[in-house]
């Protein structure tokens, strides 16, 4: 049998500054204790010795990969924060078909966890008469393949949130109650594999999705430094969302984003009460500071 490990905090704390190092996240306390868990059942699995397995995380990129998938948190469902998609139904989707009716809608769901957001994002702009061309992207490779095979449990649809549009995805609910998504709406998403906190590596700056008319990136900065919120932001708004374009936050997350991390370039805009970001062209500002002087 195994023997029982039982890592000390300051031990623990040496692996969470190794996850914060490759992923930028910073757990909260309520999650150490299932990070904890996972490095002693795999220290006593694999007769490792702590430091053995603590150095392996520098250099094994497999063990590299599940000790990053088993550190992220991954919650998630159809129509999280249902106005943020009231928004795009009544406001933001019509105006895209009234302005540019043949053009492609570009949107990228930064953060995708399993995929429900990406899908929601679909089918949402499908309803809207739209041609939408989801990017889903996570740091978590278990996630992305699930996402790719667009199959989903019932629980990702809740009764306390999203649930005036849940509808649309019903329709693809199987016998045994599951979601799954035909190759038509799956042909409107991809997926890639993408780090938050490495944006700016050379391989990244060449495969970041450009010109993005609209960018999700939810429940996710609150894992990260103020630095690293502020870094993600100029990198996202100055190389991958195109002008006129909009981003989104979660709504908890939007009252610790204030001027100084946000970029020159995004304004802070409302309706009701959903708070959202609007990219200002470089013509528009420059039409400003003439107007100033
Ligand atoms: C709570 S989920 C949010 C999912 C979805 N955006 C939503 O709001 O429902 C957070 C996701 O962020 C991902 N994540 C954490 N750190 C990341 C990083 N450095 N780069 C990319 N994704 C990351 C996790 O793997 C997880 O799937």
């Amino acid at each position: 049998m195994a023997e029982k490990i039982v890592l000390k905090e300051d031990i623990l704390d040496s692996f969470i500054s190794i996850l914060t190092t490759l992923t930028g996240i910073i757990p909260r306390a309520s999650h150490r204790d299932g990070i904890k868990y996972f490095i002693e059942k795999k220290i006593a699995e694999n007769n490792y010795s702590i430091d053995e397995y603590r150095k392996l995380l520098f250099t094994d990129k497999n063990l590299i990969s599940e000790f990053v998938n088993e550190c992220t948190v991954n919650e998630t469902y159809f129509f999280r924060e249902e106005k943020q998609f009231a928004l795009l139904k009544n406001k933001i989707f019509p105006n895209w078909r009234y302005k540019s009716p043949e053009k492609e809608i570009k949107i990228w769901s930064a953060a995708c966890s399993y995929g429900e957001e990406a899908y929601s994002l679909a089918v949402m702009a499908l309803l809207c008469g739209l041609n939408p061309m989801v990017t889903a992207s996570d740091i978590n490779s278990e996630v992305i393949e699930h996402c790719k095979d667009g199959v989903f449990l019932s629980t990702s649809l809740r009764s306390v949130d999203g649930v005036s549009y849940q509808k649309l995805v019903l329709p693809y609910q199987r016998e045994d109650r599951k979601i799954a998504f035909p190759q038509d709406i799956k042909n409107h998403i991809t997926t890639m594999q993408m780090n938050l906190a490495e944006l700016d590596s050379p391989k990244n700056i060449l495969i970041l999705p450009k010109n993005q008319n609209i960018i999700f990136i939810r429940n996710v900065f609150i894992y990260f430094s103020i630095e690293l919120r502020k870094q993600i932001l100029k990198i996202i708004t100055d190389n991958c969302l195109a002008d006129d374009g909009y981003l989104f936050v979660s709504m908890n997350e939007i009252a610790q984003l204030d001027s100084t991390i946000v970029p020159k370039s995004l304004e802070k805009l409302s309706d009701g009460n959903v708070f959202y970001f609007h990219k200002i062209s470089d013509a528009t500002r420059a039409g400003d500071k003439k107007e100033v002087l």
